[in-house]
């Protein structure tokens, strides 16, 4: 193709939608005074918001934009990625968040490299500092997990295995769709790695980098749940994960569990690292102690601040506070029990607690967020 930018029908932009009403005209405007040749297909699952009335009257009057409305039954954002392309009648297309977190500028780069002859280009994000602390780990975990997969099985990788701003060749894309169609993860968010996953093992791909913006309006779609279907997607080792991250880490129960385990453990490892005569008539109020404070920084942490409970400095103050004043109750509980005072146990018991306590912070983040 000698210029895509000057030929009509060259390239399809796909924006799957979920309530982005206050996003999707402007990103509507955007996209096609920067490539006025381009279609659009917008990829709506239900939206309760205004989204799916603002794309019809769009449409109207503009008919480069077309709209799929999705089957409530059937909703997933991979789900209609593929649906997306599978309507994709020009030989390029592009994938983007509606919410200006991709750059459409960024579109014209990517397809660029697909001129240069490759397959597929992967919007890499540059700058991943302004994700929350939560949504940051989980990335990275997801991503090392879905590279150790995707190298294990020979298949093409990417730097950003969990981009969901990508472009390809739409004959390459939906043949790997419509061949591996039921093995994709439908509800899932990472239509880019079921393509890894599924394509020929000899895909050229390619990579562009692009600064990962913030939403303009509205709210993210993304939660622990999605996470988790991206372990899901990981073969054998990855589901018995997804089993263990949703027990240990994200319920409260296996929290309580594994925090209490942790926190009393390491307690009497520190105590014996440190060389100290700890007895064994000292651990029965030590578990006794460690339970009831555990479970109150739990609860708390459930209450105060999971769920999206403030943020930043607000959030941070009171996880602070939960694990204080569960290490007092700990301490108060321990010295109240125990039959001598054995000052010595302190630093320990603050070390393991700690400990303990983080661990049920970061669950309970994970999950909220
Ligand atoms: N059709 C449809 N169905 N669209 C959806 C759905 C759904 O179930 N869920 C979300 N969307 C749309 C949103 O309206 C938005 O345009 C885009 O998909 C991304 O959704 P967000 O809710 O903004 O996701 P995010 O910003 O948290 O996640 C982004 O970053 C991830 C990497 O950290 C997305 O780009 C992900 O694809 C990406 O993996
Ligand atoms: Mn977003």
């Amino acid at each position: 193709m000698s210029d895509w930018r000057a030929e009509d029908g060259a390239l399809s932009v796909i924006l799957p939608t979920l309530n982005e009403e206050e996003n999707i005209i402007p990103m509507l405007d955007a996209v096609l005074s920067l490539y006025p040749r381009a279609r659009i297909i917008v990829v709506d699952d239900s939206s309760t918001d205004g989204t799916q009335e603002k794309v019809l009257a769009y449409s109207r009057s503009n008919p480069r934009v077309s709209l799929i409305e999705r089957d409530p039954g059937d909703k997933g954002l991979t789900a209609s990625i593929m649906d997306g392309l599978v309507m994709t009648e020009t030989p390029y297309f592009a994938v983007l968040d509606a919410d200006f977190q991709h750059p459409p500028e960024a579109i014209g780069d990517l397809i660029d490299e697909i001129e240069k002859g490759n397959d597929l280009v992967v919007g890499v994000r540059n700058d991943r500092r302004k994700l929350p602390f939560a949504r940051k780990i989980s990335s990275w975990g997801a991503h090392r997990m879905a590279s150790a997969y995707l190298r294990f099985k020979g298949q093409p990788g990417s730097k950003d295995t969990m981009s969901g701003f990508f472009s390809g060749r739409t004959d390459v894309c939906r043949k790997t769709i419509l061949e591996h169609f039921g093995k994709f993860e439908r509800q899932g968010f990472k239509a880019l790695f079921d393509l890894l996953k599924f394509a020929p093992r000899d895909l050229k791909v390619s990579e562009v980098g692009f600064e990962f913006g913030e939403r303009r309006g509205g709210t993210s779609k993304l939660n622990s749940k999605t996470v988790l279907s991206i372990m899901n997607q990981c073969g054998i080792v990855g589901k018995g994960l997804a089993i263990a991250t949703s027990f240990f880490l994200l319920s409260m129960l296996g929290r309580f569990v594994t925090a209490f385990i942790l926190g009393l453990f390491t307690t009497l490892l520190f105590l014996t690292m440190t060389g100290q005569p700890w007895r064994n008539i000292e651990v029965f109020p030590m578990i006794l102690s460690f339970l009831l404070a555990i479970g109150y920084v739990v609860i708390s942490n459930e209450f105060l601040s999971g769920k999206r409970r403030g943020n930043g400095l607000i959030r941070g103050i009171k996880i602070v506070f939960t694990a204080f004043t569960g290490f007092l109750i700990n301490l108060g509980l321990f010295y109240a029990i125990a039959t001598e005072l054995p000052e010595f146990q302190i630093m320990p018991m603050f070390l393991g607690f700690g400990i303990a306590a983080s661990y049920d912070t970061l669950g309970c983040i994970m999950h909220s967020d």
